[in-house]
């Protein structure tokens, strides 16, 4: 359970901890590790500070702390650095404490637990976060970090026991290390892990490659300038994480097929991707996710996704059950399903950037439900329990979910059908690994023009 009395309640304090973040030893964050028994930490630090490593211990005094060793991750275009190291051999049910370190600086100390291994646990999702920046208004950066951090601490007031928080990309506006720093500021995330993945903002500079440090991540393998696929076990959940800007299939049929040999067992089986495949709203959009449905569908069937996570458009949006780009059963008006035999597609809405929709553009025919608001700021728990995975989606400030829908599947597939990919599937495998490599080398040379250098 995480004790939310100490974090930043108002923005004053809220900027007295961004503030001085640096010189208190640049506030550790946590990303999952490959799974239950890892974790892996980020903390930032100044351009001159060397030697970094962790002190991780059971006793709150780090008195018999092992000294983890860190790596320090140059990154481009920033005034500050991070550091990367991974904690490995964590028990269940067990209290952590840590400290990070550097030759000039150390942090408090923190601690996070582990769960047990009963299956019921709660996730956070958020998507299109927005921390933004101005280089005439430092406000931008401090609020939009501060709002997310209160949507932390709302969604723990809902559900104090949150062992996981999910972010569907665009953490930042124009992919500034300022913006991620204050992305990462929360308190919140000193004790729970945040696992995040690429959107479109985070591709407007380099520094999304290397801030954040993603469990089972290869960035040699992939063929997209800003990073790799990932993907990691939490509990009996198996979370594929999936940049959808990169077109190049090959690379993430790689990362399916892999995460699913090394997992076999895994009850429920999510997949992040930043773009909304079936939300409608935004018609000039339709034809960039229908291209994208082409290439991940059969991927999805194939591997009997149970929940697609997405957001982008900005527009809240749940799909009825959908297999092989149709609906098999509509779910409107209906608050679970049972053993389905096909995935539901989730959109949230942003945090920091609600949208309201233009005149005439319309959910798509596959969405059951959708909230779309200029003021609402959306978040999402998910609960899962045993046979049953609920989605209860939030507005900001309101007490009750606007939304609340369950999945309930019996045994590891329920009565999901796994279809062989189509006989083009290879065809598409060739021409988007072609696509690719010239879409990075255009998206690079952007940059550089820009000035952002890698
Ligand atoms: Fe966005
Ligand atoms: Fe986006």
């Amino acid at each position: 359970m995480t004790e939310i009395k100490d974090f930043p309640e108002t923005l004053e304090q809220w900027r007295g901890h961004w503030e001085g973040i640096l010189d208190k030893g640049g506030n550790p964050f946590l990303c999952p590790g490959a799974d239950d028994t890892k974790r892996n930490i980020v903390w930032t630090s100044r351009k001159d500070e060397t030697e970094p490593f962790v002190l991780l211990s059971e006793n709150s005094s780090l008195d018999d702390a092992k000294r983890i060793k860190a790596r320090r991750i140059q990154l481009p275009n920033s005034v500050v650095d991070t550091n990367h190291a991974e904690l490995c051999g964590l028990l269940p049910n067990k209290t952590y404490y840590y400290r990070c370190v550097t030759n000039q600086k150390h942090s408090e100390i923190y601690s996070f637990n582990t769960k047990g291994e009963s299956d019921i646990f709660s996730c956070i999702y958020i998507s299109d976060v927005h921390v933004g920046s101005s280089k005439d208004n430092p406000e931008v950066l401090t609020e939009t970090g501060f709002r997310l951090h209160k949507v932390f601490l709302e969604a723990l007031s809902h559900r104090p026991d949150i062992s996981m928080i999910l972010s569907g990309g665009d953490q930042a506006s124009s992919g500034k290390a300022d913006e991620y720093r204050a992305f990462s500021a929360s308190p919140v995330l000193s004790e729970i892990p945040i696992n995040c993945i690429v959107g479109n903002h985070d591709k407007k500079n380099f520094v999304y490659t290397y801030f954040f440090n993603n469990p089972n991540y290869k960035i040699d393998g992939s063929h997209s300038f800003i990073g790799s696929d990932h993907w990691f076990t939490h509990n009996n959940a198996l979370f594929l994480c999936i940049d959808s800007n990169n077109s190049c299939l090959g690379d993430h049929i790689k990362t399916f097929e892999t995460a699913f040999s090394e997992n076999p067992g895994c009850k429920w089986k999510i997949l992040m991707i930043h773009h909304d495949l079936y939300g409608g709203h935004n018609k000039n959009r339709s034809r960039e996710n229908r291209l994208l449905a082409n290439l991940l569908v059969p991927l999805i069937d194939k591997y009997g996704i149970d929940l697609v996570t997405g957001g982008h458009s900005h527009y809240y949006s749940r799909s009825h059950i959908l297999h092989n780009k149709k609906i098999v059963e509509k779910t409107d008006g209906k608050s679970e399903t049972t053993n389905p035999k096909g995935t539901i597609f989730l959109a949230s809405g942003s945090v920091n950037c609600p949208r309201n929709t233009k005149k005439g553009y319309l959910p798509g025919p596959e969405c059951a439900a959708d909230h779309i608001s200029t003021d609402d700021r959306i978040y999402n728990i998910f609960d899962f329990q045993g046979d049953r995975l609920t989605v209860r989606s939030y507005a900001m400030g309101k007490k009750e979910p606007f939304e609340v829908f369950s999945i309930v599947k019996h045994g590891l597939d329920g009565a999901h059908p796994r279809t062989k990919f189509p006989v083009y599937y290879g065809l598409y495998r060739a021409i988007t690994f072609i696509y690719g490599l010239i879409n990075n080398r255009i998206e690079i040379n952007r940059l550089h023009k820009k000035g952002i250098k890698e």
